[in-house]
C-alpha cells in the first residue's frame, strides 16, 4: 500500500490522525506503518458507537448439565470410550495462549509465569504435565496445537524449546499465530503505540479455528484423523486436558461440543453460565443474568443457571468445519491501552481508557447444534491465574495446587 492509498483508506474510516508523525519516520518505519494500515480491519471500529446493541441476547432458557452423580455412574464406560478415541489418535488439544495477560501484569507470556515456591514450576509446565498423564494412561501422544500472537510468539516458542517442551515430544507440538486488531479510544480512534505503529492487541480467542486453518494445520488434523479438539486456556493450572471421561461422555451423548462446567460458588460469581438461547446452546455472561434468572430454581430446589464455564471445550472437528465461514459476534472490551499523548510520549494509563475488539470462543458454542455441559469438581480442576492478588490469582491458584498434592 502506498501513501496515497493509505490516506484514502484512513479518510474512509476517519483515522487520518495515525499519520501525524509520518514525516518524522525513516523509510523503513514508513513502509512498516503503511503495511500495518493495509492489514488493519478498520470497518469494525465504528461498532464501538453502538456497543450495547452488539451484546443483545435472544430468549434465554436453562440447559441441564451432566452432573457429578451421573458421571460417576457411567465413569467406567465413558473413560473406556474416551481412551479408545485417544488411542486411535482421534483427539487433539489446542492451548489458547495468544492473550496478553494484562491483569497479571507480567511482560512475559502467561505460560512462562513461575508459580513455584521452593522450586521452579511454570504454568506451561503444569499444563504439559497434566496432558502427559493422559499420554501415560493411553500410550498415545496427543497432538498439541499452541496458539500465540505476534506479541508473544517468539518468547513462547523460545521458552518451550529451551525447556525441551517439558518432556513433550516436539513433533507433536504445533504453533500457530492468531490475528491482531487495532485498539482505540472511546470514540473509535486508533491509538498509536509508537510514532510509526498503530496500537494493536490479539483479537480474542474466538478466531482460533480460522487461525489454525490459515496456518495449514487443519490439513494435519485431517491427515492424522483427529475428530475432536479440546480447547483450553493457558491460565487454569489444574486444567485436565483430553480427559478421557469427558471425551467419552461427549461421544456417548453424541454432542457437537462438550463444555466443562463448575457449580458457581455464589449467585453473582463472575463466570459465564451455560444456557439455551433461542433454543440453541449458549453462554450467558454473569452481568446479563437478571435477578429473576439468578434466583430461578428447578423442582428439586437447585438453581437453574448454576453451571459456569471454565474455558475447556471439546469440539467435534466436522462441526467446526461446517461453521468455519460463519461470523462470530464482535465484543468491544474496555481496557487500559498504552498510547502516545499529544506530546508524542508513551503513557501507560492506570484506568481503562479505550477499547479492544475481540471475538470469543464462547460464541462458537451458540453456533453448535448440541452441547453437553459436563460438571467437574471445582477444587480439582479450576485454578485460574488471572490477577496478581485476590480472586483468581497466583495466590489462590497456589493454594488449590497444594490442595491437589502439587509440591510448589
Ligand atoms: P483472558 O480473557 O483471560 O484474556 O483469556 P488475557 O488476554 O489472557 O488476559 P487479560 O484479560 O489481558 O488479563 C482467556 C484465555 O484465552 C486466551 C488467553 O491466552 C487465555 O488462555 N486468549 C485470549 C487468546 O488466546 N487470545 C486472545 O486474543 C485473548
Amino acid at each position: 500500500m502506498n501513501l496515497v492509498q493509505a490516506k484514502e483508506k484512513l479518510a474512509k474510516y476517519g483515522q487520518e490522525h495515525v499519520l501525524k508523525y509520518y514525516d518524522e519516520l525513516d523509510e523503513q518505519e514508513r513502509q512498516e506503518l503503511l503495511a500495518q494500515i493495509d492489514a488493519t480491519d478498520m470497518s469494525i471500529l465504528e461498532s464501538c458507537r453502538h456497543r450495547e446493541q452488539l451484546e443483545q441476547k435472544g430468549a434465554i432458557a436453562p440447559l441441564a448439565a451432566m452432573q457429578l452423580s451421573e458421571i460417576e455412574e457411567h465413569r467406567a464406560d465413558f473413560t473406556a470410550v474416551g481412551r479408545e478415541a485417544i488411542r486411535a489418535g482421534k483427539v487433539g488439544a489446542v492451548l489458547l495462549a495468544g492473550g496478553m495477560g494484562t491483569r497479571l501484569g507480567s511482560d512475559n507470556p502467561k505460560g512462562m509465569y513461575d508459580i513455584g515456591l521452593t522450586r521452579k514450576l511454570y504454568i506451561f509446565e503444569c499444563l504439559i504435565h497434566n496432558l502427559m498423564q493422559v499420554v501415560g494412561q493411553t500410550d498415545q501422544w496427543i497432538h498439541l496445537f499452541i496458539m500465540t500472537s505476534d506479541k508473544n510468539h517468539q518468547a513462547t516458542v523460545t521458552f518451550l524449546k529451551e525447556h525441551d517442551f517439558f518432556g513433550y515430544r516436539p513433533e507433536y507440538v504445533h504453533f500457530f499465530m492468531q490475528e491482531l486488531a487495532a485498539s482505540t479510544d472511546r470514540n473509535g480512534k486508533i491509538y498509536l503505540e509508537g510514532k510509526g505503529r498503530l496500537s494493536t492487541s490479539p483479537n480474542g480467542n474466538g478466531g482460533w479455528f480460522i487461525s489454525l486453518k490459515n496456518a495449514g494445520l487443519l490439513e494435519l488434523v485431517k491427515k492424522e484423523g483427529i475428530e475432536w479438539l479440546n480447547i483450553f486456556s493457558v491460565d487454569n493450572v489444574l486444567q485436565k486436558i483430553a480427559d478421557p471421561c469427558f471425551v467419552g461422555a461427549v461421544i456417548r451423548r453424541d454432542c457437537a461440543v462438550g463444555a466443562k462446567v463448575v457449580r458457581k460458588n455464589a449467585p453473582d460469581e463472575k463466570v459465564g453460565v451455560m444456557c439455551l438461547e433461542d433454543g440453541r446452546p449458549s453462554i450467558v455472561e454473569y452481568y446479563e443474568l437478571t435477578d429473576e434468572m439468578r434466583n430461578a430454581r428447578d423442582e428439586k430446589g437447585d438453581p437453574l443457571y448454576y453451571f459456569g464455564v471454565i474455558l475447556n471445550y471439546l469440539f467435534r472437528v466436522r462441526d467446526l468445519i461446517e461453521i468455519s465461514d460463519k461470523h462470530l459476534p464482535l465484543h468491544i472490551v474496555e481496557k487500559k491501552i498504552p498510547y502516545l499523548n499529544e506530546a508524542g510520549e508513551l503513557v501507560h494509563p492506570d484506568v481503562p481508557n479505550g477499547y479492544k475488539y475481540e471475538n470469543l470462543v464462547l460464541d462458537m458454542i451458540h453456533q453448535m447444534d448440541s452441547c453437553l455441559p459436563y460438571e467437574v469438581v471445582r477444587e480439582k480442576e479450576f485454578a485460574p491465574v488471572k490477577n496478581k492478588e485476590g480472586i483468581d490469582s497466583v495466590e489462590s491458584a497456589r493454594v488449590l495446587l497444594q490442595e491437589s498434592g502439587v509440591i510448589l
